[in-house]
């Protein structure tokens, strides 16, 4: 089976970090999030992986020369401009000539699913199109379904004012498609797949829901990328675990490092307090700095304080500097 996997998005909620690194480039547990993606679509029974580029293509095509990520093949679809999710789907199936039942997956998603349990509750249903389902506390951010008789939606709601929401399921971002689907979304045109096809989709009667328990984060936003880090050490996820301290980092004796990840090739001096955060690959952080509920891929100063902010890959918090809630550097209000 072929899977579609979005990963051209501009990633702007996780700038400066998406700066340099596309954010399905970035970390989890010291592997690329796209790696642990295909890896489970693998798992699930998925051998080809079509990934759906746009912005900053280059370093997937870097990371997998051999066009291959473990026993799963990689194509890769380029949009000349960006597409949207729908757009970006359809011209990606294009590109790769799918014609028979399809995956497709947000490049963002982090998720125990077992993607087989998907294809076949889609298969028992004879739907067009079937969901991943997951339910929340607040599913306002999200798209919303209302769930009818034999798990058929009756409605789908992007990203509901609060207190509106017509259940609290929401859209958990891995899809199985019939070709049928693409003849639903204009070639070449900007469309979201959340707010103009799954609503074509309810009318007709054939968009259906798979809710599960599983494990799931959506990684795009900074705490909950943040969480889904430290969610890997010892005793977050049961079924996945990474180690704290990467091999090639290089952490002082005298540095205090409490449930925290430091990425490969970090640098940590004497006398530092790392809690709660993640140091991405390259990371520097001086002596007797603290670096708290942050996410740092540039340099802390000596003696700096960091505390709920993003540092870049050409950040630098000064020796002795407060960033509180912030990023180095600054990101313009898009
Ligand atoms: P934000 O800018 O922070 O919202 O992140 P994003 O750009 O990744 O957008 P969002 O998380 O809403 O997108 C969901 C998935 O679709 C992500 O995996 C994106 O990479 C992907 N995506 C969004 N827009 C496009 C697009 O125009 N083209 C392609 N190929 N993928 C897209």
């Amino acid at each position: 089976m072929r899977a579609v996997v979005l990963v051209g998005g501009f990633g702007t909620r996780l700038r400066p970090l998406t700066n340099q690194i596309p954010k399905p480039m970035l970390p989890i547990g010291h592997r690329p999030m796209i790696e642990r993606l295909v890896n489970r679509l693998g798992r699930g029974g998925v051998t080809e992986v079509v990934l759906a580029l746009g912005f900053k293509p280059e370093p997937f095509m870097e990371a997998f020369p051999g066009g291959r990520c473990g026993d799963v093949k990689l194509t890769y679809a380029v949009e000349p401009a960006p597409l949207d999710t729908g757009g970006a789907i359809k011209f990606a199936a294009n590109e790769a000539g799918i014609d028979s039942t399809f995956v497709v997956a947000n490049g963002d998603v982090l998720t125990d699913l077992d993607v087989g349990e998907l294809v076949a509750a889609h298969r028992r249903r004879e739907a067009e199109a079937t969901l991943h389902l997951i339910g929340v506390e607040d599913p306002s951010a999200f798209g919303v379904v209302a769930l009818g008789d034999s798990d058929r939606i009756t409605d789908f709601v992007e990203k509901p004012a609060p207190g509106t929401e017509p259940s609290n399921l929401i859209n958990a971002g891995t899809y199985v498609f019939e070709p049928s689907v693409l003849d639903r979304i204009p070639d070449n045109e900007r469309v979201s797949i959340e707010r103009s096809t799954f609503p074509l989709l309810v009318e007709a009667g054939c968009l259906y829901g798979h809710a599960t328990q599983d494990y799931w984060i959506d990684a795009g936003r900074p705490d909950l990328y943040r969480a889904a880090n430290l969610d890997l050490l010892v005793g977050g996820r049961v079924n996945d675990h990474c180690e704290a301290v990467s091999r090639t980092a290089t952490v002082d004796a005298a540095a205090i490092i409490l449930n925290s990840i430091i990425g490969d090739h970090a640098v940590v001096a004497p006398g530092a307090r790392i809690v709660d955060s993640v140091l991405l690959p390259g990371a520097h952080v001086g002596s007797a700095a603290t670096v708290e509920a942050s996410l740092v891929m540039g340099r802390v100063g000596e003696g700096a304080r960091v505390d709920a902010s993003m540092v870049g890959a050409d950040g630098v918090v000064a020796d002795g500097a407060v960033l509180t809630a912030g990023t180095v550097p600054e990101v313009p209000a898009s």
